[in-house]
């Protein structure tokens, strides 16, 4: 297999962001991987929710930090994502934290749901800001309520 294309360039998000994403990482429910993972969406009009990992003894019911973000959004009253952040580290601060923590496949089609194709899509490492990519650019050619004619 080839090398993957360089990551983009980050873009600047609101540091607001940034830090309520480091926050929710920092509640992220994840004894089994031991990886966790915040998240901070910005909505248009600058309303943020976050979210973290949740997992659970029974392996496959666990939720991404993108996934509970949207929850909170949504019950919050919301359906537009301006722009988000990711923040995904092992918890152990001395293991290797270097992988970009890009959203999964299953949440690249959950954010799609409430996305533009230039929503900005911010990866972070504790640290700060690793990578910026578009909606677009994760998802190309993808099926959204616009294919069924909502
Ligand atoms: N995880 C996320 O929360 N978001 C992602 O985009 C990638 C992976 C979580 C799922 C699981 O709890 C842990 O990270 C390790 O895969």
């Amino acid at each position: 297999m080839s090398a993957p294309p360089p990551a983009p360039v980050p873009t600047p998000a609101s540091p607001a962001l940034f830090t309520a994403a480091a926050a929710a990482r920092l509640h992220a429910h994840a004894p089994y991987s031991r990886f966790l993972v915040g998240a901070a969406l910005r909505t248009a009009d600058g309303t943020v929710f976050v979210g973290a990992n949740v997992e659970n003894a029974a392996y496959p019911q666990g939720q991404c930090a993108e996934a509970s973000a949207i929850g909170a959004m949504v019950a919050g009253g919301a359906k537009r994502i301006a722009e988000i952040v990711v923040i995904g580290a092992p918890a152990d601060p001395n293991a290797d934290a270097s992988g970009l923590c890009t959203p999964c496949g299953g949440c690249r089609q959950r954010l799609r749901e409430f996305s533009a194709p230039d929503t900005l899509i911010h990866v972070a490492g504790p640290e700060g800001m690793r990578a910026t990519f578009t909606m677009d650019q994760l998802l190309p050619f993808s099926f959204g309520p616009d294919n069924l004619s909502f």
